[in-house]
């Protein structure tokens, strides 16, 4: 389950899920380089575990073309995509109330952000002649979702994702997508702070009672997808 010889990508490698995946296969061998629009983080993130950073905003085409064209002139390949940024707002907030702006940003960095990174990725995966793609998507795909616009947009990323999978499989491009569920990130204890504001209990009450899983017990899972022991695997949907 070495990652020695890979170039991953881990867009939103910031913190989180994708933080904790880019130590990891930083530490099993690979070369890693975290995009993240988050550059204080970042940069910490890439320091720690020998990395290099790019600042990237995923709603930006232009921000998208310019990181990979910083990674074909470094490296000519890309061997694998871990797409793990991601936004949920809106949480608790009724339809009537959600507005078209949170919807649309949600939109904008969860759906066009995975599709620009694929789209903009593709050339440089099929160079790599054994290309990943693993894109982060969520349950809430499938309902629960304390937020509308998360909700639909990770049914966006899902559907995109297994889609794509057919058709990037004739280059030798493998894609599988992530259901992580209640992992302990700066994202979901964001969502249950509004939880506990809402209902006028205690953050920490709400924490205990949340069963929340650690971000490394998903990069584990990451890592291995992104190896070539999971060489026969490719358009699943894997949900915690
Ligand atoms: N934590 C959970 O329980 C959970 C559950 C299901 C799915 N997910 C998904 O896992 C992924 C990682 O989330 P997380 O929980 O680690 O949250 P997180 O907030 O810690 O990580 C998200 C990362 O995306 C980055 N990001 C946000 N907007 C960006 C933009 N416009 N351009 C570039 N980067 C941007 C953030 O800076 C951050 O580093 C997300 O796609 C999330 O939807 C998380």
């Amino acid at each position: 389950m070495q990652l020695q010889n890979k170039i991953i990508l881990v867009v939103g490698g910031a913190t989180g899920i994708g933080k904790a995946t880019a130590t990891l296969c930083a530490k099993r061998g690979a070369q890693v380089v975290i995009a993240d629009i988050n550059e204080t983080a970042g940069i910490e993130t890439a320091t720690a575990t020998n990395s290099s950073f790019i600042k990237v905003d995923v709603t930006s085409e232009s921000n998208i073309t310019a990181l990979y064209n910083k990674i074909d002139s470094q490296y000519g390949r890309l061997d694998v995509l871990i797409q793990a940024a991601g936004l949920l707002k809106g949480a608790f907030t009724p339809i009537e109330e959600l507005t078209y702006e949170t919807w649309k940003l949600v939109m904008d960095i969860n759906v066009k952000g995975s599709f620009l990174s694929v789209k903009h990725a593709t050339p440089l995966l099929k160079k790599s002649k054994r290309g990943v793609v693993l894109l982060l998507s969520s349950g809430a795909a499938q309902g629960g979702s304390s937020s509308y616009a998360y909700g639909a947009s990770k049914g966006g990323v899902t559907s995109l994702g297994i889609t794509l999978a057919g058709k990037l499989a004739p280059d030798n491009i493998r894609l599988n997508v992530l259901h992580p569920g209640n992992i302990r990130t700066p994202m979901k204890l964001s969502v249950i702070e509004a939880d506990a504001q809402k209902r006028g209990e205690s953050m920490d009450k709400l924490v205990a009672e949340s069963n929340l899983g650690e971000p490394e017990g998903v990069a584990r899972i990451l890592a291995w997808l992104a190896s070539d022991d999971a060489d026969y695997l490719r358009g699943n949907v894997f949900t915690r």
